[in-house]
């Protein structure tokens, strides 16, 4: 059949035909909101590159989950900041670390909340890097045990879900085994697993304080050109015991979320970056974009590229204009 029988636009006469024939929908129990915890008390700092997002302190943090949980909004992801950085990031499993009495606070307070935990040295190290140093080298093997380290010390303070972003070659399986050994068989490992080197990370470099202080991370995270190489180390990550997957960033990556989530049978997230974010807001406070249009069709594009889950900063805005 074709024209004149055949009328694509008799389907897009009205709301009501548009919104029964859309193939595609988001909700904010798809969605995970990202969140910074800073040592201290009563802390909530807006953060200049992320308008609407703070440095939050561990009891402000819960106030921020509080709501995110009163929005449907499936979870959060937090972040952590020390105290003090030094070369190896020993804050990182501090027990008493901002982001542990974060986490044990939130899972007191939110029932429904879930809670997943960034794993990655960065935020933590003195020199920014992801991982263990010798010289200017960021060591593989050396960096794993300490990951596998934070990672329970997350689940122990009552982490669902830790994420490791840190990109070294078999994390997964260390912190699999690591999890196991003290306790959490039930703990779920979200795997940054095509983690590109990318310019979109910037505003959450200023944010998580986390810019390398040389060189770049360009010799653990993917090139942006690579699209079978991400596919392998999803498949590495998942053999290794990843329960998800994610690809990140997410826009300018469309193309690999479509192509993990037609090769592989696990629940497949998407990170729209910082980066992404900070542009979307910049644009709409000149004016020069409707914020609300172009959230939703950010959102319903990643979704429809095969997200089964979305991290993004947008995650409030987004509940409230749905509800
Ligand atoms: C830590 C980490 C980064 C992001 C998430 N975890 C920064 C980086 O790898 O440089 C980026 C998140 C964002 O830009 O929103 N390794």
């Amino acid at each position: 059949m074709s024209f004149p029988q055949e009328r694509p636009r008799r389907l897009r006469r009205a709301e009501r035909l548009r919104a029964l024939v859309r193939e595609t929908l988001v909700t904010p129990a798809q969605l995970v909101y990202p969140l910074f915890v800073v040592p201290g008390e009563g802390a909530r700092r807006e953060i200049a590159s992320l308008p609407g997002c703070f440095h939050l302190s561990p009891d402000q943090a819960v106030r921020e989950a509080r709501e995110v949980e009163a929005l449907g909004i499936a979870g959060v992801i937090l972040f952590g900041l020390p105290k003090a950085k030094d070369p190896l990031g020993s804050e990182a499993w501090d027990e008493e670390g901002a982001l542990q009495q974060a986490i044990r606070a939130i899972r007191a307070e939110c029932r429904d909340l879930l809670v997943i935990t960034d794993v990655c040295l960065c935020e933590y190290t003195s020199h920014g890097h992801c991982g263990v140093l010798e010289g200017e080298e960021v060591r593989n093997d050396p960096t794993l045990e300490l990951l596998a380290r934070m990672s329970v010390s997350h689940a122990r303070a009552g982490a669902h879900v830790v994420a490791p972003s840190d990109m070294m070659d078999g994390r997964v399986g260390a912190i699999r085994r690591g999890l196991d050994a003290a306790g959490f068989a039930d703990t779920a490992i979200l795997s940054y697993a095509a983690k590109y080197a990318s310019a979109f990370y910037g505003p959450f470099r200023d944010a998580a304080g986390s810019a390398p202080q040389f060189g770049d991370r360009r010799g653990y995270q993917m090139d942006p050109a690579n699209v079978r190489e991400a596919l392998r180390e999803v498949r590495l990550d998942i053999e290794e015991g990843a329960d998800l997957v994610m690809v990140k960033p997410a826009l300018a990556y469309l193309d690999v979320v479509r192509a993990v989530r037609a090769a592989f049978d696990r629940p497949v997230a998407a990170y729209n970056v910082s980066g992404e974010y900070a542009m979307v807001k910049a644009a709409a406070q000149h004016g020069w974009i409707d914020e609300e249009r172009i959230v939703r069709e950010v959102l319903t594009c990643l979704r429809r590229a095969g997200a089964d889950v979305i991290l993004t900063y947008h995650a409030k805005d987004f509940a409230r204009w749905t509800s």
